[in-house]
């Protein structure tokens, strides 16, 4: 009730639950005197006659009946005053379903806790080479980042690969640890104002060149003045990119969203924008610690345990 942006809306559910109720006891009372009727008494003839001698009677609703609809409408007033229901009044007992779930979520944790124990004081690289740990790591990774990552965490267009070594912002355990935390925003600034069509497909061929790819050596040499203008800001001198601001190295030949030159002109003229949901309401530090060292584990150099 409390999301309500007006207090009106409030105001008016209260009036309507509490109205409701009391026109339910105004109902009852107003029938009292039909309702006292002597149960042994004379019984109202409604004059309807069917077959001849079957007579519809008004007879009084039994005397438990009328307690009952009382007791009901004393209920609802009794509900509403403990629980929420009216309104923005939050109820005596202070409940709400989503402080059931926090205090499910809490009982949960805590009783997971003695699991991740063992694995409190290692470093990355213990991590990655201890089975138990391995094995959490990988399940976490197939609940929580599997649908955009996909389940051997190649990624997709937009999605980057977690496995080929190459970062957008940074590859260290610390570094993809506030990845899973704090969430990612990529943000390729739209140039369609500055920029037009020709001269965007100019770059694209400088850019896809930078990489080997097959590209037009003018339109190359066009290509090339007009990133030092614009793009080295971010992507560098030397387009490596830059993993502070989510840059990335346009030089290796791998690509968030393809090397088509349609696909670079397209990043060019419309930008992109870019999400990685927070997960530290999601994940426990402890999750977060695991599942960082499995994902770094993913494109070590070094030898290392396959996961
Ligand atoms: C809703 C989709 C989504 C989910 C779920 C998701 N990610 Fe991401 N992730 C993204 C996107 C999109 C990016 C790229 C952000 C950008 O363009 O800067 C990203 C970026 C990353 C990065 C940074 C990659 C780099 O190159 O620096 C890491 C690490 C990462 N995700 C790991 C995870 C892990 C681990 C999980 C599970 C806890 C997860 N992601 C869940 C969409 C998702
Ligand atoms: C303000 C910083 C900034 C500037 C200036 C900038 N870029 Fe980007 N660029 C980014 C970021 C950040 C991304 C990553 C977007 C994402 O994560 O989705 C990106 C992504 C790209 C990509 C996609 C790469 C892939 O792997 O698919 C290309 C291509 C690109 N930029 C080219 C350029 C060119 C060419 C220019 C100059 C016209 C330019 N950028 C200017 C920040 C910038």
């Amino acid at each position: 009730m409390s999301d309500f942006v007006s207090g009106f809306w409030g105001r008016f559910i209260t009036v309507l639950a509490l109205g409701g109720i009391a026109w339910c006891v105004w109902l009852l009372f107003s029938q009292r005197r039909w309702l006292n009727k002597a149960p042994g008494g004379a019984v109202e003839d409604t004059g309807h006659v069917w077959d001849e001698d079957l007579r519809e009677l008004n007879n009084p609703v039994p005397r438990w009946w009328t307690w009952m609809y009382l007791l009901t409408c004393v209920f609802a007033l009794a509900y509403l005053y403990l629980f929420p229901g009216l309104g923005a009044y939050a109820g005596a007992l202070g409940f709400s379903s989503a402080g059931e779930v926090r205090a499910q979520q809490d009982k949960l944790a805590e009783s997971v806790k003695p699991l991740y124990a063992r694995f409190a004081g290692m470093d990355p690289a213990q991590l990655a080479a201890d089975p138990g740990a391995r094995e959490i790591g990988q399940r976490l990774f197939l609940n929580t980042c599997s649908q955009c990552h996909g389940s051997d965490a190649k990624g997709g267009p937009g999605f980057p690969n977690l496995t080929d070594n190459d970062w957008l912002h940074g590859g260290s355990p610390e570094a993809i640890a506030q990845s899973i935390r704090d969430g990612r925003h990529g943000m390729m600034p739209a140039w369609k104002g500055t920029i037009d069509a020709r001269m965007a497909g100019d770059i694209a061929h400088y850019v896809r060149s930078l990489s080997g790819l097959a590209a037009d050596p003018v339109r190359v040499f066009r290509g090339r003045r007009e990133f030092g203008n614009y793009c080295v800001a971010c992507h560098g001198v030397d387009a490596r990119g830059n993993p502070a601001l989510g840059a990335p190295n346009l030089a290796d030949d791998i690509w968030l969203y393809g090397s088509s030159e349609a696909s670079i002109t397209r990043t060019i003229l419309e930008g992109r924008d870019n999400r990685m949901p927070a997960h530290r309401e999601l994940l426990s530090p402890e999750q977060i610690q695991l599942l960082s060292a499995w994902v770094w584990n993913l494109s070590r150099r070094e030898p290392r345990e396959r996961p």
